[in-house]
């Protein structure tokens, strides 16, 4: 009942050729959005590119961030209103690497959360612990509280239209998947979280993705358990063969 959706995050790889190439490549061939959602998250300076590359087919396009505020003296941010503009469809929100690296705590991502719905984008918003708090059994609550804290104050609409992503840090781009069970496991205690929050109905209709090295090997498994309603895909996504091979896995 809830549709897979696959989203290549491309991070800060390939230049604006490539990335047409790419996109040329694989619009024709992306299975039918009735039976999964294909999203590329690519860097800010293709969006529009790509956005009129992709016009009337099912790659749909996303952004890996933006600020929350719709305009002003922000240097080298862009704005949700900014996106909109251009007819990206959807971000990503608070992925674990803007959170080390950039300083993007919870309560900037519940405030790009709410621009994103009010500018008509859908926010993928991730989280995920570190192999630490894995080990000290704290895996629940911090992801539990990640995704609590970014969707505090939705509507119960607009939580079931957001997209959550668990990503546990110790296997983004490092070749060790979470076994399905794992990933499954938690994804599930993430969905209690939300139906505590929000309600079952509002739990039962949110899709969770799992990311981290997802590939077309093992990303079949993933989809069959219950609670992994699809990925977030960094390295396996640059390529289109495997692209759509993890797209056709999904439909
Ligand atoms: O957002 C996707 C990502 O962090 C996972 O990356 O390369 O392990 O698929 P990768």
């Amino acid at each position: 009942m809830r549709k897979p959706i696959i989203a290549g995050n491309w991070k800060m790889f390939k230049k604006l050729s490539e990335a047409v190439q790419f996109v040329d490549e694989v619009k024709g061939q992306v299975p039918a959005a009735s039976k999964v959602d294909a999203v590329i998250c690519a860097p800010f300076l293709f969006l529009p590119t790509l956005v009129e590359a992709t016009k009337g087919t099912d790659l749909k396009i996303g952004a890996q961030n933006m600020h929350f505020e719709l305009e002003g003296a922000f240097t080298g941010e862009v704005s949700p209103s900014q996106l909109a503009d251009v007819d990206v469809q959807y971000v990503v929100l608070g992925h674990s690497e803007r959170r080390e690296y950039f300083n993007e705590t919870d309560e900037a991502v519940n405030k790009k959360a709410h621009a994103a719905f009010e500018n008509g984008l859908t926010p993928i918003i991730c989280c995920g612990e570190t192999l630490e708090e894995r080990e000290a059994g704290q895996t629940v609550s911090k992801v539990s509280t990640q995704v609590t804290e970014a969707l505090k104050g939705l509507s119960k609409e607009q939580v079931i239209q957001s997209v959550i992503a668990y990503e546990p840090i110790w296997a983004i781009g490092t070749g060790k998947t979470a076994t399905a069970e794992e990933a499954n496991e938690t994804c599930g205690e993430i969905r209690s979280a939300i139906s505590e929050a929000f309600g079952a109905d509002v739990a039962d209709q949110v899709r969770i993705q799992y990311g981290g090295s997802v590939k077309p090997g093992n990303i079949a498994e993933l989809l069959s358990m219950e609670h992994i309603d699809g990925a977030l895909v960094g390295g396996a996504s640059l390529e289109p063969a495997s692209y759509l091979q993890l797209l056709e896995a999904g439909a």
